[in-house]
């Protein structure tokens, strides 16, 4: 009936990022705390969200016996296993977001500081372990019922993969880099890599970067699961203790080394700082940016010594003509932090310790206090401070971004087994969820909330459109609509995460329906597979700095 007072409004936006996507006021907001399950049965150091909003979580099997019993009289048996020979408890779940339960799965092979990827089809792959898992590869495909469980392929890998990386590429498939005594990179499915590689006839290779020894190489210590981000040209970021390169590593070839990062300190495991890729914006020329935060010093990274965590993060345009470090001082020095893109394009530090490093025992003064990183402010006000949680999250801790925008946090185990008694830090079961301040109840009214989408998948470089309500359409306030790719986080280091902010369509702008308050934007599809690999990511709608809940959606 109110058809003919419809009012159709074509609002004019700022066309780029000028706007400060935070709201101005957050003082009063600290974000919040909630305890999930006290107990999960396992410490998850690993954890990886699917697109149909489970997570797959796992610890090790040989941390003794769990408190989750494997279903069906299942039992792991390994005569070599030097501290368990026959365990029938899980030391992997799955838990739904939705109805707050999770299951066991059944794992085989040790899974100690492995890594991860998911494939273009959703598909989880887990890769390499220790012992009797290092050179095994896991897949997990999502199911909607109790169905679903790993599927083990021993001998898989050609190297031993224990604190690798893993990265997905453009062509879908996965590069599993370093490891501990591994100077070297090989691909999963291994069977197709049809780069020319001149003199090269194995299935894994080399990277001479990692394997140190002189002093213009990152050296043997502190080359363990090496930060890595598919940059917007194809070419891999890797950094290892103190260096970086751009890596083609289809022609293996160091295509350009950056500076070292100021101070000496070593940032990647043991040391445990963290790194990103800053969120990728297609409304302008793609600048590649990369952070990295915290850790321990050079001299701390020795056992239970306690030295103070590094307070700096570094940050660097990657691909620019004299790429330089940015040093900027957090408010709390930290390592084993764990850094995940939020769903505004910010970014949230979290988990960790103010001294010590990597390992049993090594760390004390538990950073409790979460800490956002705001990328587009002005210098020297980029931090602010949360609320602090009551529980310490140290070595074998994780975090990651959930759909509805809540960072999920579980783990912290800095015992070599399970461990609830005469231990300063005992095995911490618990999950908890942060809440960022923009979840806050206050933000309600700004708040924007997806309707439709007008594309079953999001094809490269093609139109959508977006229809979503507001009660308070804020006008001068920059709306974005942005894809994010859930991390496989392990030991401070989100591998994979990234975040796409798509180009939006000029010619639709964003008309609005003010009197129904329902908006339409339109955007395009990525540019390309470079910039967003194909596969499943969490598309979020921004305005005024406030996110929707997120919508899977898929690119191809
Ligand atoms: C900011 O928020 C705090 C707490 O909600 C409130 O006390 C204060 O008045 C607000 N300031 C402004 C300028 O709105
Ligand atoms: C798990 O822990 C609870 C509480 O301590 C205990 O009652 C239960 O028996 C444990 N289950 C297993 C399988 O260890
Ligand atoms: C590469 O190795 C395969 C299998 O070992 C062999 O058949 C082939 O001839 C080799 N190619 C070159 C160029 O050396
Ligand atoms: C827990 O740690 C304490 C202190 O190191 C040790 O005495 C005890 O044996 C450990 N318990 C288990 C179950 O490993
Ligand atoms: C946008 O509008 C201009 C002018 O009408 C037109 O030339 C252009 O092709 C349009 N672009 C798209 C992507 O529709």
């Amino acid at each position: 009936m109110f058809t003919n007072l419809v009012l159709f409004t074509l609002l004019t936006l700022p066309s780029t990022a000028t706007i400060p996507i935070t709201p101005k006021n957050t003082s009063g907001i600290a974000g919040e705390w909630n305890l999930l399950h006290d107990n999960l049965g396992i410490s998850p150091m690993h954890m990886q969200l699917l697109h149909n909003d489970k997570i797959v979580m796992f610890d090790r099997t040989d941390f003794g016996p769990s408190n989750v019993t494997l279903p069906f009289n299942r039992c792991r048996y390994d005569p070599f296993d030097p501290v368990i020979q026959k365990d029938c408890t899980a030391h992997s779940i799955l838990y739904d977001l939705q109805t707050d339960t999770y299951r066991p799965l059944s794992i085989q092979t040790d899974t100690w500081c492995s890594s991860g990827a998911v494939l273009s089809d959703g598909t989880m792959v887990q890769t390499g372990g220790f012992n009797d898992g290092d050179h095994t590869v896991r897949t997990m495909d999502p199911c909607d019922d109790e169905t679903c469980d790993w599927v083990e392929y021993h001998g898989y890998l050609s190297e031993r993969r224990w604190y690798s990386t893993d990265q997905i590429l453009p062509d879908g498939r996965i590069i599993i880099i370093g490891g501990r005594q591994q100077s070297n990179y090989e691909f999963y499915p291994s069977s197709s890599p049809d780069y020319f590689i001149p003199s090269l006839n194995t299935s894994s290779f080399w990277l001479d970067f990692l394997r140190g020894g002189t002093v213009n190489e990152a050296i043997t210590e502190n080359n363990l699961y090496p930060f890595v981000h598919l940059l917007p040209d194809g070419n891999l970021f890797i950094f290892a203790n103190i260096r970086s390169v751009v890596f083609d590593y289809k022609q293996n070839h160091v295509v350009k080394r950056l500076p070292p990062i100021p101070g000496d300190d070593p940032r990647n495991y043991p040391s445990s700082g963290s790194s990103v890729l800053l969120p990728l914006d297609e409304n302008g020329p793609i600048d590649p940016e990369v952070i990295i935060c915290g850790g321990a010093p050079r001299d701390g990274s020795r056992v239970r010594s306690f030295a103070r965590a590094i307070p700096t993060c570094g940050r660097i345009k990657v691909t620019s003509e004299d790429p330089n470090w940015e040093i900027e001082t957090m408010p709390i020095a930290r390592t084993m932090g764990d850094m995940v893109i939020l769903p505004n394009g910010e970014v949230i530090i979290i988990n960790g310790a103010g001294s010590g490093t990597a390992g049993w025992g090594n760390a004390r003064d538990p950073v409790t206090r979460p800490v956002i990183y705001h990328p587009d402010g002005p210098p020297n006000t980029r931090f602010s401070v949360m609320q602090s949680t009551s529980r310490p999250r140290l070595y074998n801790s994780v975090a990651i971004l959930v759909t509805d925008g809540r960072v999920l946090v579980a783990g912290s185990n800095p015992n070599p087994f399970y461990n609830f008694t005469n231990v300063e830090f005992p095995s911490e079961l618990s999950l908890e969820a942060f809440l960022p301040p923009y979840l806050a109840k206050e933000y309600d009214p700004l708040r924007p909330e997806i309707l439709s989408i007008d594309v079953e998948v999001i094809e490269y470089r093609k139109p959508l459109m977006l229809m979503f309500t507001v009660l308070k359409f804020l006008k001068l306030s920059r709306v974005t609509v942005r894809i994010i790719a859930p991390s496989f986080t392990t030991h401070s280091l989100g591998m994979n995460q990234r975040m796409v902010v798509l180009k939006e369509d000029k010619n639709v702008s964003i008309v609005g329906d003010l009197f129904m308050k329902t908006y339409s934007i339109g955007v395009f599809g990525p540019s390309t597979a470079e910039i967003a690999p194909p596969g499943y990511y969490l598309l979020y709608l921004v305005h005024a700095g406030i996110p929707s809940t997120g919508l899977w959606v898929k690119v191809e």
